[in-house]
């Protein structure tokens, strides 16, 4: 098999129950494409799974793109590993003759899933962000009308300001999404009631 710039380390999970897309897991700083998985299929059971590997090592650490400092991400490397990111979902869509996926991202998987939608914006059905935060400071236009977002913030989360949960809502919601924005009493780290609203979000699609 060739090496393309598309290629991922990942783990594709093909699942029983062809009524429910294809969950796109994309896994948090210092973790990889095992992390997400029993989550996905608590979420998700019966669904498709592919979940890709951050190719950016950050002290060692996978994440899907550099960062200068915590919050303060390298918008330009941003750009260019999500077009990436972009182009390895589409040949997987072909490969396996996938609809289009659901995201789910945690942290620094769900900044790159809010830059996917604000860059390609049809191409996944929806995303459930986790811990996530602005990933531009001047965002793309996009019309995401027809796109579902769940997104989960912590009001104690010492990474992300509660404002910036709140000004992501509103980019996605002027952009067209229907935005569930529910900001738990949490920290960043998840909790089982990320898991029973992702869940309950994720049967009503
Ligand atoms: C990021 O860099 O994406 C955020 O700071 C979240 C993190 O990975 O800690």
């Amino acid at each position: 098999m060739s090496i393309t710039e598309t290629d991922f380390i990942h783990r594709f999970e093909p699942g029983a129950d062809a009524t429910r897309p294809p969950l796109l897991l994309l896994h948090g700083t210092g973790a990889d494409e095992n992390d997400l998985i029993p989550f996905g299929r608590l979420v998700a059971p019966g669904a498709t799974l592919l979940s890709p590997r951050g190719k950016v090592l950050e002290n060692g650490m996978p994440r899907f793109f550099r960062r200068l400092a915590e919050g303060v991400f390298d918008e330009e490397d941003l750009r260019r590993r999500t077009d990436e990111l972009a182009a390895f979902i589409r040949e997987s869509q072909a490969r396996h003759g996938l609809a289009a996926p659901v995201v789910l991202g945690f942290s620094n998987g769900a900044n790159i899933a809010a830059s996917l939608l604000l860059r390609h914006p049809g191409l996944l059905r929806g995303a459930a962000l986790l811990r996530a935060m602005v990933p531009f400071r001047d965002p793309p236009r996009a019309r995401l009308e027809g796109t579902e977002v769940l997104l989960l913030s912590g009001t104690a989360d010492p990474i992300v300001p509660a404002a910036n949960s709140a000004s992501l809502a509103r980019i996605l919601q002027d952009a067209g999404a229907a935005v569930a924005h529910h900001a738990l009493p949490l920290g960043h780290g998840l909790s089982q009631m990320d898991v029973a609203l992702t869940r309950d979000w994720l049967a009503a699609l």
